[in-house]
């Protein structure tokens, strides 16, 4: 069987980062997130760190040509050959263009583009509540997905953190981007043929997931 080449669509909160934490289980591929890479560069103070921190802190986008770059690196490594999930990437229709662009210069294509569907209101809430542990990356919600002790990660006990841009302004303004932005891409991949929707409006994780397994065993790449 040839590679799963698969992207995560959805606003900020739909739950592409839980859904990623699934499927990589799963499936072995590589997660890709274009907010974890940028919000690494941040912590580490690099000159694209710096360049991204304001539009992340915003909810606005980082330019194009950052992100791009960032992929074009990451999916060159021997480990993204086999098939990866791509979080976050892309969100315009140019690097949309990119990305077909680079994954046709290795004789690739996207496979699967899995939309995450939430209702706006329901993103706000969700982001409220979001907390991830800064040494394994889980991600919980105090109201949906509350760990076991107040604040501690169930794995491995460090305590939770909150991104910077989860308040309730900058996550206004990120939905805004989403529908602005990003939402064309749902016409760019269904003219494709590669678009699959998952409701995740009211629904937990695993029903959510039980969705994005049919979605990738129903059209095996
Ligand atoms: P990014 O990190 O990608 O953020 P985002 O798109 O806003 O999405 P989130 O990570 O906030 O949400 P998610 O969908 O992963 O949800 P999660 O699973 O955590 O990007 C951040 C910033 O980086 C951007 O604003 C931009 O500035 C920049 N950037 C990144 N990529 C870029 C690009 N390609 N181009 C330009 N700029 C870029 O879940 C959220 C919460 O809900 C959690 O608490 C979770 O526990 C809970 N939850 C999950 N599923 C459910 C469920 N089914 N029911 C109830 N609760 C649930
Ligand atoms: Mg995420």
């Amino acid at each position: 069987m040839s590679a799963r080449n698969v992207i995560l669509l959805g606003g900020p909160g739909a739950g592409k980062g839980t859904q990623a934490g699934l499927i990589v289980a799963d499936y072995g591929l590589p997660h890709i997130s274009t907010g974890e890479m940028l919000r690494a560069a941040v912590a580490k103070g690099t000159a694209m760190g710096r360049e991204a921190q304001r539009s992340m802190e915003s909810g606005s986008l980082v330019p194009d040509e950052v992100v791009i770059g960032v992929v074009r690196d990451r999916l060159a490594e021997p480990d993204a050959a086999a098939g990866f999930l791509l979080d976050g990437f892309p969100r315009t229709v140019p690097q949309a263009e990119a990305l077909d662009a680079m994954l046709s210069e290795t004789g690739r294509a996207v496979t699967h583009v899995v939309a995450i569907e939430v209702p706006a209101e329901e993103l706000v809430q969700r982001i409220a509540g979001r907390r991830s542990c800064p040494v394994c990356g889980r991600i919980y919600n105090v109201t949906f997905d509350p760990p076991r002790s107040a604040g501690l990660c169930d794995v491995d006990g460090a305590e939770l953190v909150q991104r910077a841009d989860d308040n309730e302004e900058t996550v206004r303004n990120r939905i805004r981007v989403y529908e602005e932005q990003t939402a064309p891409l749902l016409g760019y991949y269904e003219a494709r043929g590669v678009l699959e929707r998952a409701f995740g409006g009211g629904k937990r994780p695993d029903e959510v997931y039980a969705q994005v397994k049919r979605i990738l065993a129903d059209r095996p790449a």
